[in-house]
């Protein structure tokens, strides 16, 4: 069955209950209500013509009480204290009858009811006493015939079933508009789900509230663009890497051809190998990478963090890295202004901040200066290496830290990284709870700067 079927018969049901049960409790007290009512005004009119006796009983205060009481919907017996009649507004049926032979006993001077049985006897009933100075006592009997009130309650029923009727149906009218504004969205949510599942990307959902709903329809939304993204991005992700992997495999083909000719020299056929040497390398290393970053992919390569201290552990990598960089007719320089210790995994950490330094003398010209500052900030301490090189266009700036991205698109050998190294030191920036960010300036240079939490161990508090 559907939801919004199951939802609305639910709904129904539970209402249905609930109203069936507060129109029963309203009916009843309304009846109740109702026949006390006339029962006390039967019992204030007995107790009238029971003063009026009792100032002058006589034969024409009877016959007065009943010529009054005959032109009314109530009847009047009046009884002496043995129960003969004595006088009747109308014919003393087996209905009368049953209610004169009733005990009356220790009766309150104010009378008392009777019957109050409207449902299956033929009249309800109240009966007051009097006894006046002469010695003339009795009883005076009022009822009412149950038909009149039957017949009352009867119009009282039908209106209450049109006002259950015209509750059902608001009721009804009301769900039904409920449900479809409820679950609209809940439609169009399932079947945008169902497009995502084959493998369309393309849904929209429009959200149009606030609440949970709305939430729901924007996490869908989310999810469908992610998933568009990755999907694009896999594409891409596979072209670029087919055309890493076809130049160096169509060098080393061709010079593999050449290779084979049996005319050449020792001398040419070396010169032909270590070519092909050097783009096995290349291929090498590539799939290298990459297989570090599906390592990352995968959560499968762990960090082990220790305490370092950032001084020592900086100097360390700077005194390797600067016989590299003077080699090529670079500067490196270390600024560290302070002694702090950070967590970090000592390996996966120098493979970032070498990364960087590559870049750095990778995209710089001959002579510039490099340097590498340690400071402190609030709690974080910031490590950057800012280059004198030739900058990244500003227009570039967003994605240098996606995979396979270079600013030269030419893939040229002289300039040549795979545009890997970014991606992967900010998954191991990230992997270390920390941030990286970049400044650059076309021209001038370029600052990549890490920011790792200060960590405080047993050590740098004794300083
Ligand atoms: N310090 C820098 N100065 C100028 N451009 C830079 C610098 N660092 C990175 N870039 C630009 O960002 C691109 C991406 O850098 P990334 O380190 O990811 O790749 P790569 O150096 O080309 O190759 P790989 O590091 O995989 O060998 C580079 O191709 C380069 O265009
Ligand atoms: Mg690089």
């Amino acid at each position: 069955m559907k939801f919004y079927i199951k939802l609305g018969l639910w709904f129904f049901v539970c209402i249905l209950i609930i109203e069936s049960v507060s129109m029963l409790f309203l009916h009843n007290t309304v009846v109740q209500s109702l026949v006390d009512e006339e029962l006390h005004s039967l019992q204030a009119r007995g107790n009238s013509h029971r003063d009026v006796l009792e100032m002058s009983f006589n034969y024409e205060t009877l016959h007065h009480i009943a010529m009054m009481e005959s032109q009314t919907d109530t009847e009047v017996v009046i009884t002496n204290l043995s129960g003969d009649v004595v006088e009747a507004s109308n014919e003393i049926d087996t209905g009368i009858q049953f209610i004169l032979q009733q005990e009356v006993l220790n009766l309150p001077r104010d009378g008392q009811v009777l019957q109050a049985d409207w449902k299956d006897q033929k009249y309800i009933a109240t009966v007051s006493p009097f006894d006046d100075s002469q010695g003339n006592q009795g009883y005076v009997y009022m009822l009412k015939s149950n038909n009149l009130i039957q017949a009352f309650i009867g119009k009282l029923n039908d209106h209450f079933l049109v006002a259950v009727a015209l509750i059902l149906f608001f009721l009804l009218v009301t769900i039904i508009f409920l449900l479809k504004v409820l679950t609209r969205p809940l439609i169009s949510m399932k079947e945008a789900t169902k497009k995502l599942s084959t493998g369309d990307f393309s849904v929209t959902l429009p959200v149009k509230s606030n609440d949970e709903i709305g939430e729901l329809s924007k996490s869908i939304q989310t999810l469908a663009n992610d998933l568009s993204y990755l999907k694009k991005e896999r594409n891409e992700f596979l072209a670029s890497i087919s055309h890493e992997l076809r130049t160096p495999l169509t060098y080393i083909k061709g010079y593999a051809d050449i290779g084979r000719r049996k005319t050449l020299s020792e001398e040419e056929r070396m010169h032909y190998l270590t070519i092909i040497h050097e783009e096995s390398e290349h291929v090498h290393q590539l799939l290298q990478e990459l297989f570090e970053l599906a390592k990352m992919d995968e959560n499968m390569f762990t960090i082990q963090k220790q305490s370092v201290r950032v001084n020592d552990f900086v100097s360390t990598i700077y005194d390797k890295a600067r016989h590299v960089f003077l080699a090529q007719g670079h500067q490196l320089e270390l600024y560290c202004r302070g002694d702090w210790t950070v967590e970090v995994d000592p390996r996966r950490f120098e493979q970032i901040i070498l990364n960087l330094l590559d870049n750095a003398l990778k995209y710089s010209a001959e002579h510039s200066v490099t340097k590498i500052n340690v400071e402190k900030q609030n709690d974080d301490i910031l490590i950057s290496i800012k280059d004198e090189g030739q900058g990244i266009p500003s227009e570039d700036l967003p994605y240098i830290f996606t995979r396979l991205y270079r600013v030269d698109k030419s893939r040229s050998r002289l300039t040549g990284g795979f545009g890997l190294g970014l991606s992967i030191v900010k998954e191991l920036v990230e992997a270390h709870n920390g941030t990286i960010s970049v400044e650059s300036q076309l021209g001038t240079g370029t600052c990549f700067t890490i920011r790792l939490k200060e960590s405080f161990d047993e050590d740098s508090f004794t300083h």
